[in-house]
């Protein structure tokens, strides 16, 4: 019987020691950088298309998008009804920095990344009829955008709270961050847009890869702005369900008791 539960014992153990992700990270101090920034990239690569089901994170490449709006001008609004971000995994990390007393962080990364999915591009008003020759415009087709090297810098606010675990976790508010993008090069590629019976694509890629620098000046704002969202996302997912006792040295609890 004793033996028994010593086998059970040894197995429960050896079960969670393979799977403890938390007891693979090295502890880095709020104040070395390097280690931080380390961290969070070496996470982005573990977490990849398999998630980390311990800590229930989700896979994050790819990364499922809906419903995402982009105006063109006024004139047409171009709609990913469902699509996939891929190469998250991969961002490198460039710059991590927190000042506790103030409690931010600013967070640099680079990535490489391309969005593929259905679209859905509507329009009516008089600039339609200009463009167009047709007063509205209404087409589905399956667009693809590649971004090379771009460039994403997060300023925010850092806060620390309590879980019924009794441990400090940190979290991230969307309202409160400012961010910086630059893109290197952006590839448009579409297999079909269908306006009526007519394909579009032919003559809207082309534009679109000649003219990349306006339109990312034109629809970048919008386009970025989801790309904060899904930082906020992502950070919430993985930092509010890792402990600071697992990743960091420093002992916080100070700040939430
Ligand atoms: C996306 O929009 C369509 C049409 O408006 C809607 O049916 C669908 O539920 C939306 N999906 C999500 C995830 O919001
Ligand atoms: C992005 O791609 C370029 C070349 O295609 C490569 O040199 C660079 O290292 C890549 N960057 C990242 C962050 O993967
Ligand atoms: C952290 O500090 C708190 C007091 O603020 C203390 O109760 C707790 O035991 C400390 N935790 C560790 C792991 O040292």
């Amino acid at each position: 019987m004793f033996v028994l539960k010593l086998v059970l014992v040894a197995c429960a153990v050896l079960v969670k020691c393979d799977a403890a992700f938390v007891d693979t990270l090295t502890k880095c101090s709020i104040q070395n950088d390097e280690c931080l920034s380390n961290f969070y990239e070496s996470s982005l690569r573990k977490i990849g298309s398999v998630g980390i089901p311990e800590i229930n994170m989700p896979p994050i490449d790819p990364y499922k998008i809906t419903n995402v709006t982009v105006k063109v001008l006024d004139v047409v609004t171009v709609t990913m009804t469902d699509g996939v971000l891929r190469g998250l995994s991969k961002c490198k990390s460039l710059k991590y920095h927190m000042d506790l007393k103030k409690r931010t962080v600013v967070q640099e990364f680079v990535c490489n990344l391309s969005i593929i999915g259905n679209i859905v591009i509507e329009g009516s008003s008089p600039a339609v009829q200009g463009i167009f020759g047709a007063p509205s415009i209404d087409g589905v087709g399956t667009g693809k955008v590649k971004l090379e090297k771009l460039f994403f810098r997060f300023d925010f606010p850092l806060i620390p709270f309590k879980k019924e675990d009794g441990e400090v976790y940190f979290k991230i508010l969307n309202k409160n961050i400012k961010y910086k993008y630059d893109v290197k090069k952006v590839i448009f590629e579409a297999e079909k847009l269908m306006v009526g019976s007519e394909d579009i694509s032919k003559v809207v890629i082309p534009y679109l890869n000649n003219n990349y620098e306006i339109m990312l000046q034109i629809i970048g704002p919008e386009f970025f702005k989801k790309g904060k969202d899904i930082f906020v996302d992502v950070y919430n997912m993985f930092i509010g369900r890792i402990s600071t006792k697992n990743y960091l040295s420093e002992n916080l609890s100070y700040l939430v008791d």
